[in-house]
Formats: structure tokens, C-alpha cells, sequence
């Protein structure tokens, strides 16, 4: 071997194992310990997996995660699925867990449209509920749940999604009309903040929703902020969800999406962040459940696996948006993944179902992702 060919030798097992340690020790690192200066790193559980059925995935939430969010199992329809039952298990479960694991509980959702059984607005007969009637059973269902919790749930999205993207009748604004709404009044907002403080006054209290990169909702949300401030309402923060994709929201978007809401003097917080990597059906960019498309080969590319370029853009996309949360740490809360693992995502149900999609940091067997290097480099880098 001549001594070209062995400083070559050598500068090649030197990279092999330069690659194998940053591989190990990023192996080691964690998300909670990297931006433990900058924000809370929370992840979404589901029911398997906190009545103890996937054991690797509750691993991975304790080792990784220092806050958690429940993703169905406090919903109205599964905590209270009939006027006079509540199903406790899997909350109290969840709770168990984030409290031996020292972890920031958020409570979800307590007030929303969707997920939310059709008996909640009906008397015996059936017929809709009169306004009074149906305060008092948001007051009674905010009384148990969050009263349940008292001192244990930490924060609470208290109403979610009350606004829409793209209002059909700009005169009537885009407060979205619901049951809740059309019943109660527009003040059913301010009654749910305020039942939820009388049931745990310690308790932070969030609005939670998507599309915040967009301006009209954004005014909306500056107006639900001061509406809730000048009654002296307590609202602690704004959930942005985070159900983005590879090309949206651009960077100039969110950075105006954090430089306007953070003028609003309350906590901001991602709430349910994963990348889409599929095929969109349609041009819509929320989270709304009911949207649904029928299914298409060409909607489901990657049936079989993610290929080498998409990981790269997926981790890219990741390391771009990353940074922007780093930068604006100062108001940035926590930032919360909608699942532990990409079989756990609701991406591969919505808007269609059946599709295997790859939007959070760890795999179906619970391996991190070059997407998960990559956001632990931006913490590495901004030391
Ligand atoms: C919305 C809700 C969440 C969840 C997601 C989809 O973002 O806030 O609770 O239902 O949709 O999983």
C-alpha cells in the first residue's frame, strides 16, 4: 500500500467512526434534555398505548418527552360518552404516567365541535337544548373533568377550533358556527374559559387551533384574546396544532404567524406537530376531521417504505422549522408531536384512510428518523 492509499485507509475508518459516534451519542441525546434551556418537548398518547399495550412506545414518550397530551381519550365522546357516564380509565392511566415521569400534563380538549356526542345538545325528546340547559352541562362536564384532575392536568385546551380558515359569508365573520354556538351564543367561548377556571384556578388555559399561519385567522384569534382579557378572563396561551407539510407553511409565514401572535402577551405553543408527506388530495391545509377524499394509488406513493431523498427533505423540512422555534423561543412554550411513532399517526387515516404516511421523528419499530438527527442539530448548533 503506498502512502496515498493509506492516509486514504485512514481518513476513511476515521469518518466511520466519527459516524458511528455522533450516530451513538445522538442515540443517547435526547429531545427533552436538547431544548431543555428553549421549550417543552411533548408528545400525544393514545389508548393502547397508556393502558399499557405498546410498551416500547411508552418507553420511548418517558425517555424522550417531558410533556404530554392526551390524543382522543379526553375527549367528550370518550370521556363522557353518555349523560351519566364518564370513563375515567385511560385519563387517569395518562396521568399516572406524565406524573411518574415528571412530566408537564396538557388536558384535551374540553370544548369542540367535532368528537363530541349528538346527545350533549338534546333534551330527552330529542330536541335542541335551550341556552341555559346547555351551560349548565358545560359547566357540569368542565366541573368533573378538569375538577378530576385539579393540580394534576397542568394547562387545558379548553375550546378548540372555534374559528374558521375560510369564511363562506364574510358578513358573518368566521366564528365557526357550531352547536355550541348557535345554541349558547358567542359567548359560549368566554363561559368555557371561565367554568374551567373555577374548576382548577391554578390550571393554564389554552385556545387551541390550526392555520394560524394564515391572517384571517390570526385577527380572529387576536380578537378572542382581547375579548377573554377585557372581561378578565384567564387565557394563558394559543396552541398553534402544526399539522403542516413539506411546502407549507413557508418560512416568511410562520415567522409572521410568531411575530403577530407574540405580540398578543400570552404563551404560544405548537400543539399537534407532523409533516405530511403524502400527496394532498385537494388544496386544504387544515386539520379538519370531517374532511375526507377517496383513496387512489397515486395518493399512497410510499406504501412500502420512505425513500433516501424523501427522509432528506423530511428531515430538511424539520431542521428549517426547528430553527424558526429556536429563534423564537422567548415565546414558544412547548412544542408537542401529534404521536410518539409514524404507525401511531392519525396521517394515515386522514384525509384518507388507509395510507401509510411518515410525519414524526421516530419509525413503526420506534428507531429515530434522519428527521430526529436533524432537529437535535439544531439545538447542537444554537449552543
Ligand atoms: C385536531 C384535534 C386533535 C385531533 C387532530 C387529528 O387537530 O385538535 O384532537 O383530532 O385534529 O388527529
Amino acid at each position: 500500500m503506498n502512502k496515498t492509499d493509506s492516509n486514504v485507509l485512514f481518513q476513511l475508518v476515521f469518518c466511520c467512526i466519527c459516524v458511528q459516534v455522533n450516530t451513538a451519542s445522538a442515540q443517547q441525546a435526547t429531545l427533552k434534555e436538547a431544548f431543555k434551556e428553549d421549550f417543552l418537548v411533548g408528545t400525544a398518547l393514545g389508548n393502547a398505548q397508556v393502558l399499557g399495550k405498546v410498551p416500547a412506545a411508552l418507553e420511548l414518550a418517558a425517555k424522550q418527552f417531558n410533556s404530554i397530551t392526551p390524543e382522543n381519550l379526553l375527549k367528550w365522546e370518550s370521556v363522557h360518552p353518555e349523560p351519566d357516564k364518564y370513563d375515567f380509565k385511560a385519563a387517569d392511566q395518562l396521568v399516572d404516567f406524565g406524573r411518574k415521569h415528571d412530566m408537564f400534563i396538557v388536558g384535551h380538549t374540553l370544548v369542540w365541535h367535532s368528537q363530541t356526542p349528538k346527545w350533549v345538545f338534546e333534551d330527552e325528546q330529542g330536541k335542541p337544548l335551550e341556552r341555559d340547559a346547555l351551560l349548565e352541562r358545560m359547566r357540569d362536564h368542565i366541573h368533573t373533568v378538569v375538577g378530576r384532575y385539579k393540580g394534576r392536568i397542568h394547562g387545558w385546551d379548553v375550546v378548540n377550533e372555534a374559528i374558521v380558515t375560510e369564511p363562506r359569508d364574510e358578513r358573518k365573520g368566521a366564528w365557526r358556527e357550531t352547536p355550541w354556538s348557535m345554541i349558547i351564543g358567542p359567548d359560549y367561548i368566554q363561559k368555557a374559559f371561565q367554568y374551567a377556571h373555577e374548576a382548577d384556578p391554578d390550571a393554564e388555559l389554552y385556545y387551541n387551533d390550526f392555520d394560524e399561519w394564515k391572517l384571517g385567522k390570526r385577527d380572529y384569534i387576536a380578537k378572542l384574546v382581547s375579548n377573554l382579557k377585557d372581561n378578565n378572563i384567564r387565557i394563558d396561551g394559543i396552541g398553534l396544532q402544526g399539522h403542516w407539510g413539506l411546502d407549507y407553511p413557508t418560512v416568511t409565514e410562520m415567522e409572521l404567524m410568531f411575530q403577530d401572535l407574540s405580540q398578543l402577551g400570552v404563551k404560544l405553543m405548537i400543539t399537534e406537530l407532523d409533516i405530511n408527506v403524502l400527496p394532498r388530495p385537494s388544496r386544504h391545509t387544515g386539520a379538519d376531521v370531517a374532511v375526507r377524499f377517496q383513496d387512489r394509488p397515486e395518493f399512497n406513493p410510499f406504501a412500502t417504505g420512505l425513500p433516501d431523498d424523501m427522509q432528506k427533505q423530511l428531515a430538511n423540512r424539520y431542521e428549517i422549522i426547528f430553527r424558526i422555534f429556536h429563534d423564537h423561543r422567548d415565546s414558544l412554550d412547548r412544542v408537542t408531536f401529534w404521536g410518539v411513532d409514524d404507525g401511531q399517526s392519525w396521517l394515515n387515516y386522514w384525509p384518507i384512510a388507509g395510507r401509510t404516511n411518515y410525519p414524526l421523528l421516530f419509525d413503526r419499530n420506534y428507531q429515530p428518523k434522519p428527521a430526529f438527527y436533524a432537529v437535535l442539530r439544531v439545538a447542537e448548533d444554537e449552543k
